[in-house]
């Protein structure tokens, strides 16, 4: 269409003045990992967060894979987990020998549904993942008095949850740990990196001890840990990307807010939910697409905007349950018990959002969708490629 195509990521970085000062110095120094920064990092995210501890790891993967086994939870017992989810949200229990039960998530939130994880719990049941799908916080109460009643640990997948507000608090408190990820695609950006946040004075130890191997320090490992340390370059760029984050998070309310107004009257076309009194951090802004109202399927719609050189994501499909590497963890899960996975799965889709993003390019992005809408008829008969 000769015009620039709008992606569907770009990363909000610091710019090079504010980098120059630290990078040089720890250049100088050599103290390239395991330094001041990340120490300085984990305070400022305490302080952010309102949390007792927060530890920086290399990625919120080996953060839960730390974090489940400070959990100490018997080889073999139950994590009960949402399938609608990122891989990783399940890597850090089965690493630590668990089983999955997924289950259904509530089709509005697209978040984990409370209800089922009741329904779900055995004897065997050791743990329960939430995860805060795309930033919209995950009903914290309701799964703290279902795994409180039955005295199950909680744990929160946070990846996408630095800008989010839970009752008007940043997220981070809820549950036993909340592991936060700090990849490019999130506000906060440490190229890679992740953070676990927890009140429990023991699993704070225990993360810090696992990100150096278990090594506490005398070479007598106490326990099978990893190097999932955070490299000082990775902590100087988070900090300085921390000083936006409040920004990043407002600006992309306020997209959300802009695509809602603009998209609200498609046909066929519904938003993700956000719990009252909730912010979501909109780390991702997703739609779902019932194609007998709009006239096309999600796919069909993906592939009319690419031809416009909007770039869209599918998350998730395939959806947890049906990967070939959770398989032998999950057993039997029958497709019947999570239909509004399933349909998610075929009907959710994520629109270009960035911290910077500018209303002219949501104006862009809603303009050719409701166009796309208008002629979905003659579209539809395009058979456009992906
Ligand atoms: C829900 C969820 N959990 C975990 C992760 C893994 O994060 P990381 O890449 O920092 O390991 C991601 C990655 O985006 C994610 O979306």
């Amino acid at each position: 269409m000769g015009r620039t195509p709008l992606p569907f990521v770009r990363p909000q970085l610091p710019p090079l003045e504010d980098l120059e000062g630290p990078y040089r110095e720890i250049l100088s120094n050599g103290m390239v990992t395991t330094g001041l920064y990340a120490e300085r990092l984990g305070e400022a995210l305490r302080a952010h967060l309102g949390v007792r501890h927060a530890v920086a790891v290399s990625s919120c993967t080996t953060g839960l894979m730390l974090a489940v086994q400070a959990l100490n939870l018997p080889r073999g017992s139950v994590a009960v987990l949402p399938s609608f989810t990122f891989m990783a949200t399940a890597l850090g229990a089965v690493w630590n020998g668990l089983r999955l039960h997924f289950v259904d998530v509530n089709r509005e939130t697209m978040n984990i549904d409370p209800a089922r994880v009741e329904e779900a719990l055995t004897a065997d049941t050791s743990v329960i993942i939430g995860v805060h799908q795309f930033g919209a916080p995950a009903p914290v109460e309701d799964l703290r008095r279902v795994a409180d009643a039955k005295g199950i640990s909680l744990l929160f997948d946070a990846a996408h949850g630095f800008g989010s507000l839970c009752q008007g608090q940043p997220l981070g408190g809820h549950g036993r740990a909340e592991v936060f990820s700090l990849s490019p695609t999130k506000l906060l950006i440490a190229a890679e990196g992740g953070v676990v946040a927890t009140g429990e004075e023991d699993i704070a130890t225990h993360v810090r001890l696992g990100r150096n191997y278990g090594n506490p320090g005398n070479y007598d490992c106490r326990f099978p840990g990893l190097n999932a340390r955070m490299s000082e370059l990775h902590a100087i760029l988070a900090l300085k990307s921390l000083e936006r984050l409040e920004e990043a998070a407002a600006n992309r309310n306020r997209a959300a807010h802009l695509y809602r107004e603009l998209l609200r009257n498609v046909p066929g076309v519904s938003f993700q939910k956000v719990l009252e009194n909730d912010r979501s951090s909109f780390k991702d802004f997703s739609i779902v697409v019932d194609e007998h109202a709009f006239g096309l399927t999600r796919d069909q719609l993906a592939r009319a905007l690419a031809a416009e050189g909007i770039h869209t994501r599918v998350y998730y499909a395939p959806v947890l349950h049906k990967m070939e590497a959770f398989r032998p963890y999950a057993g039997e899960n029958p497709a019947a018990e999570l239909p509004n996975t399933l349909y998610l799965e075929s009907h959710a889709l994520s629109l270009p959002m960035y911290s910077d993003m500018k209303e002219e390019e949501i104006e862009r992005v809603a303009a050719s969708l409701v166009r796309i809408q208008r002629h979905a008829l003659p579209i539809a008969s395009l058979n456009l490629s992906a």
